[in-house]
């Protein structure tokens, strides 16, 4: 408990974040989330099948405790998210008789008056807590020829679901920072696809602000380097850029699954937090935050992806106490 806290530790650098559930705000992980972020992410609470589960009918007790949490203990609150391809009830691409909504110029219509009416509604509520909001999440597809996601939106709608949601969004939460935010944004190909629809959108003047990088990486892959090259990539277009997913998963390419992970490479883990350090404050001018997804190793949804198995990816282990990915960012000296 007498050891410094992150958010003190980043102050001359970036806010330092955390993503949380309802459970990450009670009791002992609510006292480590206060004591070391300055921000939070809702995991979950702010998705479509949180906030809206049936048409109309929208449910922010989660939501909004989350965001009391946050007020309460001097947090900055990064929205997360409007529109996704996952966590998005089965309805919003139906018709009334439960058929897949098609291309028609009706159900495009209709399609993008439910996404209009679902942020007016979300991020109006959220206007005055709000300071960025993820509004589209994980568009681009790399292996697209085109490099765009062929989500039911994007079949449905083309592009226009992207305009839509950033114009509504920006007409109701006119403060908040909007980003679009992907995964693997260090990947060349998939980096390229983001600029130049990123760029497409802006000289359309829809109103796209931000760029977040997922940044969910492990202790092999990628390189510290490309993680720059991709920040580098954004800079200085007049965009924002925040790390809004980080962990390191302890699983490279060699082992599937371990019983009990082998300290050698919770130390290595250490070290490479703190080589992705160096390159976050060497570059804290493009970075407005650095978000980890999820406080401690007790935790983490990559217990559940891509197959169920222990993975400890934070910085503080599953008894919420400090382990080398702290100390690496911390005090390197304190590695072992
Ligand atoms: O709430 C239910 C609970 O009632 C039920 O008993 C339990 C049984 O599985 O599931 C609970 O819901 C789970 C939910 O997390 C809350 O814990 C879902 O199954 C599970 O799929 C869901 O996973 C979330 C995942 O997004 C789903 O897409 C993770 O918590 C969340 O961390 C993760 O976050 C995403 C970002 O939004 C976007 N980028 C990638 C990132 C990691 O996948």
């Amino acid at each position: 408990r007498d050891i410094p806290r992150l958010r003190d530790v980043f102050a001359a650098d970036f806010p330092i974040g955390t993503a949380v559930d309802r459970t990450d705000t009670v009791g002992v992980p609510a006292e480590l989330a206060v004591q070391h972020f300055g921000q939070i992410t809702p995991g979950n609470a702010m998705k479509w099948d949180a906030t809206e589960p049936a048409a109309g009918q929208f449910t922010f007790a989660e939501a909004d405790a989350l965001v009391s949490f946050a007020t309460a203990n001097g947090m900055r609150v990064h929205g997360h998210t409007l529109v996704w391809h996952n966590q998005t009830p089965a309805w919003v691409f139906q018709d009334a008789a439960g058929q897949p909504l098609t291309n028609s110029p009706e159900h495009k219509a209709l399609l993008l008056q439910r996404l209009e009416s679902h942020i007016r509604a979300v991020a109006g509520r959220y206007a005055a807590q709000i300071y960025a909001w993820d509004v589209a999440n994980e568009v681009i597809d790399e292996y697209q020829p085109d490099g765009l996601r062929r989500s039911r939106w994007f079949e449905v709608t083309g592009l226009d679901y992207l305009r839509t949601a950033f114009r509504v969004a920006h007409e109701v939460a006119p403060n908040a920072v909007l980003y679009i935010n992907d995964y693997n944004t260090h990947l060349p190909r998939k980096r390229e696809f983001l600029f130049s629809l990123v760029q497409q959108l802006r000289a359309e003047g829809v109103p796209v602000q931000g760029v977040g990088h997922q940044t969910h990486i492990n202790v092999e892959r990628p390189p510290v380097a490309q993680v720059e090259q991709s920040i580098l990539r954004f800079a200085n277009i007049g965009l924002q850029q925040e790390i809004t997913e980080l962990d390191m998963s302890v699983y490279g390419n060699a082992v599937d699954s371990y019983a009990t992970v082998p300290p050698e490479i919770i130390t290595a883990q250490g070290y490479r937090y703190r080589d992705l350090f160096d390159v976050l404050r060497r570059n804290k001018q493009h970075l407005s935050a650095v978000t980890m997804w999820g406080s401690s190793d007790a935790n983490t949804w990559l217990k559940n992806f891509p197959i169920p198995r222990l993975d400890l990816p934070l910085f503080f282990d599953e008894q919420l106490q400090a382990k080398p990915a702290y100390w690496g960012v911390v005090d390197p000296s304190r590695l072992p």
